[in-house]
């Protein structure tokens, strides 16, 4: 099984940027975070950055054949791009959104998001956490549409 990773602007700034809203891991951390728990999940994951628009969207476009689904914190992109959530739509891979930070508990224009009604799911708020249950919700829901009656249990305790 193999996820890709989709960063959006400013994510690059990780650590640096508003360590009191997002925290102080970089985004190599967060990216070797995911590695490690996708090898402990039998998942190989591999993630991309951008600040731009367009680049997210070729890299969509590109990759999805190569993937069994994404993981997207697409940033503030997440509350204006039309094109990325196209993309998402057209390449018919199942997606997580993320957020690092608690969309609902800021400003009023990031309560909208024009890829969550097309997520099969959103996890928001808990910081490099939300990529890593993400992770695991993404590859359970894939095992299930495989049709293993266990997928799930690695979020339980
Ligand atoms: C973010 C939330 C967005 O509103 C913001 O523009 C970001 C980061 C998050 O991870 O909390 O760049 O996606």
């Amino acid at each position: 099984m193999k996820i890709g990773v989709v960063h959006g602007p400013n994510l690059n700034l990780l650590g640096k940027r508003e360590p009191e809203m997002y925290g102080s891991a970089t985004l190599g951390n967060v990216d070797e975070a995911l590695v490690a728990l996708g090898r402990e999940l039998g998942a190989q994951v591999v993630s991309f950055q951008s600040n731009g628009e367009g680049a997210l969207v070729d890299h969509v476009q590109q990759t999805a054949a190569s993937v069994d689904g994404f993981l997207v914190n697409a940033g503030a992109y997440t509350h204006t791009s039309v094109a990325l959530r196209d993309a998402l739509i057209g390449v018919q891979r199942p997606f997580v959104e993320v957020h690092l930070s608690n969309v609902f508990a800021r400003e009023p224009f990031r309560h909208h998001s024009y890829l969550g009604d097309r997520a099969i799911g959103l996890v928001a708020g808990f910081g490099i956490d939300s990529y890593l249950l993400a992770l695991r919700a993404l590859v359970s829901h894939l095992r299930r549409g495989r049709g293993d009656e266990s997928a799930g249990s690695s979020i339980q305790s």
